[in-house]
């Protein structure tokens, strides 16, 4: 069955999430496309989510998704819609494009509206004996051949392959968020994944113009194999400082080294409130239970998941709480865990915390102002050399940050999770948006 055939029946399972969502956006765009050159078949494309609440936001989500596809492309769907005299203005053919993208759809929650899909995305929650227990029931439902493109981050796909009894009909899809805009899609073979699925998988990423970048079936994969440990390692630094400051100072201050100091588009604590501190919790999880020879724990996660401080986004986008707190998305106080609140980071204090840290080495540019430099590369170098040879205390902290940086880059490439050096780095530079990889010769 080519990809074609496929796309004819699709369901997305966990549709109304973050990654679901916009994972239906990309494919509803596929089948659009499809029913325009074969107007007599029929599409299906079932969003099923549990969440009945944001099921019915979702509707409005996606059409407003097709409406900006719709007009971002206009030229190529003119060309497409050509045997349709009756389409004469831009308007008339964005209806029209939006009209059959909506047109395959169908909303619920309802597993059986999944009968006979050929191909399923997965994206519920990463949790594996949830997602055992689910694709196992749409084992059941959906055609017998079908694929089955998980989204998890971190879960062995030949471990879900095995569990669930699927004999080589499931690959790892690892979109990044948020799918409609990010690039980088990480696929995962497992050891049992078929090649009939593996081809799919790459003809459909192509139609998706994504950069696809294979990993290794290693749990956590590239990214988050990547993320986790920069992440604790963020803590143990947090620990080192704990003796001469408080916990929320520490906090701020490695913050600040990963974000200013590194030049990174975030800092580390503000990029695991933005994963979501349970997310993080639960991705550790996963890779201490499969990964043998190494523990990734720390038991200030646990801590702060017990205490429901969480992070994540709200429904809006917004984000939610979790190491610092945020005003329209601006941090605006940092958790003292000790009182369980949060200290606002007023201006007098934000000083004295930054005056700890020193001056940021000469030649130093935000992210964002490096992000479109056309030299940026040289004026990185220049600015990572005058790191080298300050003294205080956010440059030395910033300079043992990117040794265990490329440590762990060079880790994830040793131990076979990534085929190469520049696999880890694209997928820092692409997933996470970093001006460089970890594997550098900054350091
Ligand atoms: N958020 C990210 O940055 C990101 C990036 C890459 C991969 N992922 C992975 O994608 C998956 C989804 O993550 P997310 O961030 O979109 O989560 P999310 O919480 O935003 O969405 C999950 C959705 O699944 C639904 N759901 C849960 N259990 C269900 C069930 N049994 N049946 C139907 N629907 C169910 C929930 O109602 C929710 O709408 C996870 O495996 C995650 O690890 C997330």
């Amino acid at each position: 069955m080519d990809l074609d055939n496929r796309l004819e029946n699709v369901t997305i399972i966990g549709a109304a999430g973050k990654m679901g969502s916009g994972i239906a956006v990309l494919i509803g765009q596929e089948i659009a496309k499809l029913k325009i050159k074969t107007p007599d078949k029929t599409y299906k494309l079932n969003l099923i989510d549990t969440n009945e609440k944001a099921l019915n936001g979702l509707y409005a989500y996606i059409k407003s998704q097709f409406v900006k596809v719709a007009e971002k492309s206009i030229v190529s769907l003119r060309s497409m819609y050509q045997e349709r005299a009756d389409l004469v203005e831009n308007k008339d053919i964005i209806d029209a494009f939006v009209e059959d993208a909506l047109g395959a759809i169908r909303f619920g929650n309802n597993l059986e509206m999944a009968n006979n899909s050929r191909l399923v995305f997965e994206a519920i929650i990463e949790n594996e004996d949830v997602k055992i227990s689910l694709l196992k029931k749409l084992n059941q439902i959906c055609s017998k051949d079908a694929f089955f493109f998980t989204n998890t981050s971190s879960i062995p796909i030949s471990f879900l392959d095995k569990n669930v009894g699927l004999d080589g009909r499931i690959i790892g899809y690892h979109f990044y968020n948020p799918p409609v805009v990010q690039k980088l899609l990480e696929v995962i073979s497992g050891d049992t994944t078929l090649p009939e699925i593996k081809d799919t998988a790459k003809e459909l990423g192509e139609r998706l113009r994504k950069k696809l970048l294979p990993a290794n079936d290693i749990a956590g994969f590239i990214g988050n194999g990547y993320f986790m440990r920069d992440g604790l390692y963020g803590i143990e630094e947090v620990n080192n400082l704990k003796s001469s400051h408080t916990f929320s100072e520490s906090i701020y201050m490695i913050n600040r080294v990963t974000q200013d100091f590194l030049i990174r588009p975030m800092g580390i604590f503000q990029l695991i409130d933005y994963v979501g501190i349970e997310v993080f919790q639960w991705i550790l999880l996963v890779m201490n239970k499969h990964l043998k020879d190494v523990t990734l724990h720390n038991k200030l996660i646990d801590l702060m998941v017990e205490k429901k401080v969480l992070g994540g986004q709200n429904s809006d986008g917004s984000q939610k709480n979790g190491f610092f707190s945020y005003k329209k998305n601006k941090m605006i106080g940092v958790y003292d865990i000790e009182k369980g609140e949060y200290m606002p980071i007023e201006e007098k204090w934000k000083e004295n915390m930054d005056g700890k840290l020193g001056s940021l080495p000469a030649g130093f540019a935000t992210w964002k102002s490096l992000l479109s430099a056309e030299d940026k590369d040289n004026l990185l170098k220049t600015y990572f050399n005058n790191l080298k040879s300050d003294n205080t205390l956010g440059a030395k902290t910033a300079k043992k940050y990117l040794e265990r940086s490329k440590e762990i880059g060079k880790e994830l490439v040793k131990t076979k999770v990534a085929f190469s050096d520049e696999d880890v780095n694209t997928v820092l530079t692409n997933g996470f948006f970093w001006l460089y990889g970890p594997i550098n010769s900054y350091i």
